[in-house]
């Protein structure tokens, strides 16, 4: 058997994506995959609660008004402290540096609330909202050092409805991020994948 995929989860807020995955884990539909961490670069994330509740390994990284890579290296040692194999970004409000992004290079996954290339960035739904989509959704991607850019692995659509606020559209995509992101873990940690160029598809699993 092989050994467990160590996952950290870097959170700025709710944590409800996060709390997803611990589900997830717990109940068996991630299979060999463990979390060993959980970093907040905000002390006041309500996450970081539901995080110590589930007995989780947490750490808070503030970036009290540090560049962007004094502050990702820091986060990068408490990864690398932990053997992270695999980090899962969850409502993480930071764009990584590119010295992040290269030492996991292909090891970093985001949940965004729209279909993306459509739609990145802060505030999705309400975007999609005022642009007049009339599907929106949630996509799990890698990450890269461009915003929400990395190549696409899962997507979920929902409709936009004539009534919908920002609110109740948000709602409607959430309870699909918490089916997708999931689904997406498990997908890559079995290793049954392929990138080539943007597109990340179906593969046998890697034997190494
Ligand atoms: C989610 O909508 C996620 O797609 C986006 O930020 C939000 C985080 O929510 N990246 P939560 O902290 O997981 O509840």
């Amino acid at each position: 058997m092989n050994p467990k995929t160590r996952i950290a989860i870097l959170i700025s807020g709710r944590g409800s994506n996060m709390l997803a995955l611990i589900d997830a884990i717990e109940q068996g539909s991630i299979p060999n995959a463990e979390i060993v961490l959980v970093v907040s670069d905000n002390a006041r994330a309500q996450g970081l609660i539901f995080a110590e509740e589930r007995e989780l390994h947490t750490v808070v990284i503030e970036r009290r008004g540090r560049p962007r890579e004094e502050h990702d290296s820091e986060i990068l040692s408490a990864l690398i402290n932990h053997e992270t194999d695999l980090i899962c970004l969850a409502g993480y409000m930071r764009l990584l540096s590119r010295g992040f992004v290269e030492a996991f290079s292909g090891r970093i996954l985001n949940i965004h609330p729209s279909l993306l290339p459509s739609f990145p960035g802060l505030d999705a739904q309400a975007q999609a909202l005022e642009h007049g989509a009339k599907w929106s959704g949630c996509t799990v991607h890698f990450v890269d050092d461009t915003l929400d850019g990395g190549p696409i692995i899962a997507q979920r659509i929902v409709p936009v409805l004539d009534g919908d606020s920002e609110e109740t559209l948000s709602a409607r995509i959430l309870e699909q991020e918490h089916k997708l992101y999931p689904e997406a873990v498990a997908f890559i940690v079995r290793g049954e994948y392929e990138v080539i160029g943007r597109r990340v598809i179906v593969a046998a699993p890697k034997t190494d």
